[in-house]
């Protein structure tokens, strides 16, 4: 009923995108879209046509994306909208449908979305794959439970230093931990350290911290100044920190904790894991309040299963139900880290999302069978796949694309 195809010129890109923008992001200007055509192609960008006329835009980021032990080519799915004029009459599901086979075709293995709403994406193969969480921490609060010894220093830099000084630490943080994308030099100097017009009174500031000679962290961060009574009720508004070893990060973090002024700090996207969490006295103090953040869609299970890396070396056949990408139906044997299909008999039987939750190492397979998402066929399979597939640090992506 619907044509859906990717936009071929800035007209239709544009018409795509504005789909969203009916919802979130306001009217497209021409130097808007001219700054996202350069993080997402115009190929890049479905839209789906009624009449000829574009009811809908569902956009897909060409991500190098970090999974355990590796990096594999991924769909970034974002700004997905279908007009209110056009809503539920399919629309959705026919630009998941195309989306999903072109990302197969191009062949990336796995896509990933932050979902705006969590009832939309598990039809369509997305499981909840990663948590993460803001914290309010009051500056009365921060002290560490160990005495750090500062090695370092810290600077500030400006964004087109920034742009050279922060890549590699986010490139570090990429190989420690699976959930983080690369980020291009266009998407460092667009997306992360571009100061829009409305914040230039109060832009962000950029620090790094050199440690033995070399940049090893750096934050990104914004005083919002506030009186109540007479005294100050500034909040420290923390966007990003990010340090390329445990040293780097205590002393960066340690930093931005000691920054003079606020009343109460804010950061939000931290995982579970964050060493925050143990480096604070009072952690309880920081109210951690967890919410969901990366959904997985395994798009060639047999691709993502031997893309990335494991716990252990054991063995596990799967049997997966998947009726978006029939591709990847029927059974699947895990064995030595590779991913090939089988007729031996299945050990867990389990929709596609489920093997999507369980792909980053932040969701068990004993948490996926409690929660009566999968069928577990022979004695100790949850057991021995969650030996296998068991990952630390967890899954963190730092930002909402
Ligand atoms: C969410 C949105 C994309 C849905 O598009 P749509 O064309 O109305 O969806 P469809 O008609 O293709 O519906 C497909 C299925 O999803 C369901 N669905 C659609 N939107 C849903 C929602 N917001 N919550 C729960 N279910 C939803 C439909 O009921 C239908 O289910 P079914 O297959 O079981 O019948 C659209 O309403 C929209 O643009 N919303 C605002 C922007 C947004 O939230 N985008 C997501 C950004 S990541």
């Amino acid at each position: 009923m619907f044509e859906v195809r990717p936009s071929s010129d800035a007209s239709e890109f544009g018409r795509a995108v504005d789909a969203i923008g009916q919802y979130f992001a306001g009217p497209l200007t021409e130097e808007r879209i001219d700054r996202f055509k350069q993080v997402l192609p115009f190929d890049r960008m479905h839209a789906a046509f009624e009449d000829g006329e574009i009811v809908g835009g569902a956009g897909a980021f060409p991500f190098q994306f970090s999974v355990p032990g590796g990096v594999l080519p991924c769909g970034g799915v974002t700004v997905v909208g279908v007009y209110p004029t056009h809503r539920r009459r399919g629309v959705l599901r026919a630009m998941m449908d195309a989306q999903l086979r072109d990302i197969h075709e191009r062949e990336e293995p796995i896509a990933a979305l932050w979902a705006s709403e969590e009832t939309i994406y598990g039809r369509f193969g997305y499981g909840l794959a990663a948590w993460c969480g803001e914290i309010t921490l009051p500056r009365t609060w921060t002290a560490y439970a160990q005495p750090l010894e500062r090695r370092g220093r810290v600077r500030f830099v400006t964004p087109e230093e920034a742009a050279m000084l922060f890549p590699p630490v986010w490139e570090a943080l990429m190989r420690e931990r699976p959930g983080v994308f690369q980020r291009t030099k266009a998407w460092w100097e667009l997306r992360r350290l571009r100061i829009p017009d409305e914040e230039k009174a109060n832009p962000v500031r950029l620090v790094v911290l050199e440690l033995d000679s070399s940049v090893q962290a750096y934050a990104i961060y914004r005083q919002l100044p506030s009186f109540e009574g007479g005294s100050s009720n500034a909040r420290l508004d923390v966007s990003e920190v990010i340090g390329a070893s445990p040293q780097a990060t205590a002393e960066i973090w340690r930093y931005v904790l000691d920054i003079d002024w606020y009343a109460t700090l804010e950061c939000s996207l931290l995982p579970v894991d964050h060493a925050l969490f143990t480096l604070l006295a009072n952690p309880r103090r920081a109210r951690y309040r967890m919410a969901d953040s990366l959904w997985m869609r395994l798009v060639d299970v047999g691709a993502a299963l031997s893309g990335r890396e494991y716990a252990s070396d054991g063995s596990i056949v799967f049997d997966v139900r998947d009726a978006v990408c029939p591709w990847n139906e029927g059974r699947w044997k895990l064995e030595g880290g590779s991913a090939a299909r089988t007729d031996a008999a299945a050990d867990i039987a389990l929709d596609v999302g489920e093997l999507g939750s369980a792909y980053l190492g932040a969701v068990s397979f004993a948490q996926l069978r409690d929660g009566l998402r999968l069928e577990e066929l022979s004695d100790g399979a949850v057991q021995r796949a969650d030996a296998i597939f068991e990952w630390r640090p967890l899954p963190w992506c730092p930002e909402i694309f």
